[in-house]
């Protein structure tokens, strides 16, 4: 009979975390039991006109669907989507993503994420990408990211740059707010 694969319900890592500081956040996959919180959080027109790609306004049982939907992306593989989690007191304070994966040699996805507004610039988002992006190349061998910001978006910008990601040519691209430029970025992993 062939091993049983142990299955972690909260994926954290030891990598690049400065001495004598411990991360703050988890991240994990959505569960159903964080939808309310999800709904509360992108009902904030801040989180989901900046995000782009979320409804605004937020629709009625609009988080339960979103997490509904996990399953099939995840076993499709088109889409890593996790919860990040405050580790104070395991709440769901937002969620980070790769999508539009690509696989093989070379595998490539597009980096995601959103933190509600009370949790906005305590590192948290900076620390979930470390996780993120750690997961990626290990458990998924990606071998590179890109992501995108609105030229506005400075905060994002900032957390991109912070995860060691560089600049490319910015591009006009849609998005469900409209047409803008976006700063445009890479990381080899
Ligand atoms: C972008 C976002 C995810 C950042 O989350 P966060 O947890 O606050 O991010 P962090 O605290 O890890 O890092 C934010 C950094 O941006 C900086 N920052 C915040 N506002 C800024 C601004 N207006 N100009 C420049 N830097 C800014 C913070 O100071 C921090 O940098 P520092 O740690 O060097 O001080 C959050 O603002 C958000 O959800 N925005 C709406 C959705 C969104 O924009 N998603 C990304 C779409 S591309």
């Amino acid at each position: 009979m062939g091993k049983v694969k142990r299955i972690l319900p909260i994926f954290q890592t030891t990598v690049a975390q400065p001495m004598n500081h411990l991360p703050h956040v988890a991240i994990r996959p959505f569960i159903a039991a964080d939808s309310a919180q999800v709904q509360i959080l992108l009902s904030d027109a801040r989180v989901a006109q900046t995000a782009g790609n979320i409804p605004y306004p937020y629709p009625q049982y609009g988080a339960k669907n979103w997490i509904t939907s996990h399953g099939a992306q995840h076993r499709s593989g088109t889409a890593i989507i996790r919860a990040i989690i405050c580790l104070e007191d395991d709440q769901c304070i937002g969620a980070i993503s790769i999508d539009q994966i690509s696989r093989g040699l070379n595998a490539s996805g597009n980096l995601g994420y959103w933190v509600g507004v009370p949790y906005w610039n305590k590192g948290y988002c900076v620390q979930a990408g470390r996780l993120m992006l750690d997961l990626a190349a290990r458990e998924y061998a990606m071998a590179r990211l890109v992501a995108a910001h609105r030229i506005a978006n400075a905060a994002s910008g900032r957390v991109l740059e912070k995860l060691g990601f560089s600049e490319l040519e910015p591009q006009r691209m849609t998005n469900l707010s409209g047409q803008y430029l976006f700063r445009c970025y890479e990381k080899r992993l």
